[in-house]
C-alpha cells in the first residue's frame, strides 16, 4: 500500500488530506502537536506522530522514528505552518525567527531527514504547501509570506537537484481556503472592531482595518476537502511539473499576473487593499 506522511493534521488543510488518502487506502501517518487528544473529525486510520516544528530537531527526531518504524513513506506533505500577521515594522525579531523555524526550518528538517531514502530509492514525492502568498506579497502578512516564497525557492532548488534521482517535488499554492488559520492569526480582530483595538502601530492601523474589510469581503472560499482532492491530484501527476495554484483565486490571479505583469498587478491591489494608490 502506498504511504504518505502528513504534517499539521489537527485541522484545515492537513485533517482534510488525511482523510483523503485513508479513503483511498494508503498508509497514512500524520503529525499533531498535542498528543493528549486526538484531533476532531480525523479518520481513526490515520496513525499519529508528535512533531513540534517550533523546536529544533523534532523534526529530525520524527524523520528518525518513522524510517525506524514504518520506513520512508511514498509522499511527504510538508503542510504544517502558521500565520504572523503585522506590519514588518511591528513584527520582533523573535517573531520573525519563530515563523521561519515553524514555516521553513523545521520543514527543511524533516526533508532532509528523509530525502536520503527517497533518492536512493529514485522514488518519491516532496508536496510543499507554500501558498499563492508564496507568489506574491500581502500587506501585513509580508513576514508569513516571505517564509512562503522562501519555500518556493527552495522547491525550486529541490526540484532541479532531485530530478536525476526519480524524486518528484511539487509546490502547492493554496489561494484561499476555509480553515482556522486567519482566525489563530488575528484573534478577536474583524473588519469592524475599533480601529485602536486593531493592534500594531498607529501609524498601519487604518490600512490594517482596510485590509481586514478586504479580508472579510472574501466569501469565495474552498472547503479543505476540496483543496484536498486538487492536492491528491497534484501529487499524483507523474509529470516534472513543479507549481500547483489550487483552491480559490489562486490559478486567476496567477494567470492575471502573467497577462499584466507584476508591477501593475501590485498597483491594482495596493488600491483594494491598502484604499490609496500614493503616500
Ligand atoms: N487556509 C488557507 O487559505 C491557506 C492559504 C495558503 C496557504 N496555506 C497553508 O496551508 C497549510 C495548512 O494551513 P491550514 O489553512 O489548513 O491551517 P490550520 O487549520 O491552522 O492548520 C495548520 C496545521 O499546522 C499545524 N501547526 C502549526 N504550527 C505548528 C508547529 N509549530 N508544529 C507543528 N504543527 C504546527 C497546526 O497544528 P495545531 O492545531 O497544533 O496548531 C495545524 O495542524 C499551512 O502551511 C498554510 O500556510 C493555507
Amino acid at each position: 500500500m502506498p504511504s504518505i506522511l502528513i504534517t499539521g493534521v489537527s485541522s484545515g488543510i492537513g485533517r482534510a488530506c488525511a482523510n483523503l488518502y485513508v479513503t483511498r487506502g494508503w498508509v497514512v501517518i500524520g503529525t499533531v502537536r498535542d498528543a493528549s487528544k486526538r484531533p476532531e473529525g480525523l479518520d481513526v486510520r490515520v496513525g499519529l506522530e508528535l512533531l513540534d516544528l517550533s523546536v529544533r530537531g523534532s523534526a529530525t527526531a520524527l524523520a528518525e522514528r518513522v524510517l525506524a518504524g514504518s520506513g520512508c513513506p511514498d509522499v511527504l506533505l510538508s503542510n504544517a505552518g502558521f500565520v504572523q500577521f503585522g506590519a514588518i515594522e511591528d513584527v520582533s525579531a523573535e517573531e520573525f525567527e519563530r515563523i521561519y523555524q515553524v514555516n521553513l526550518f523545521a520543514q527543511l528538517e524533516l526533508i532532509r531527514g528523509l530525502l536520503p531514502a527517497m533518492r536512493t530509492r529514485r522514488s518519491g514525492v516532496l508536496a510543499n504547501v507554500t501558498s499563492l502568498g508564496g507568489t506574491m506579497t500581502f500587506p501585513f502578512f509580508g513576514a508569513y509570506n516571505s517564509t512562503k516564497w522562501a519555500f518556493e525557492g527552495v522547491s525550486e532548488g529541490l526540484w532541479h537537484e532531485l530530478k536525476p534521482f526519480g524524486v518528484r517535488v511539487k509546490a502547492i499554492e493554496p489561494g484561499f481556503v476555509e480553515t482556522a488559520i486567519w482566525r489563530k492569526a488575528l484573534p478577536g480582530a474583524r473588519a469592524d472592531s475599533p480601529v485602536t483595538e486593531l493592534g500594531g502601530s498607529d501609524a498601519y492601523r487604518p490600512f490594517l482595518r482596510e485590509m481586514l474589510r478586504f479580508e472579510a469581503g472574501i466569501t469565495d472560499r474552498t472547503t479543505p476537502e476540496a483543496a484536498a482532492e486538487q492536492i491528491a491530484r497534484a501529487i499524483a501527476d507523474e509529470g516534472d511539473r513543479l507549481r500547483y495554484p489550487v483552491a480559490a483565486y489562486a490559478r486567476p490571479i496567477v494567470t492575471a499576473r502573467r497577462w499584466l505583469g507584476g508591477q501593475s498587478m501590485m498597483r491594482f491591489f495596493h488600491r483594494r487593499w491598502m484604499g490609496s494608490d500614493s503616500g
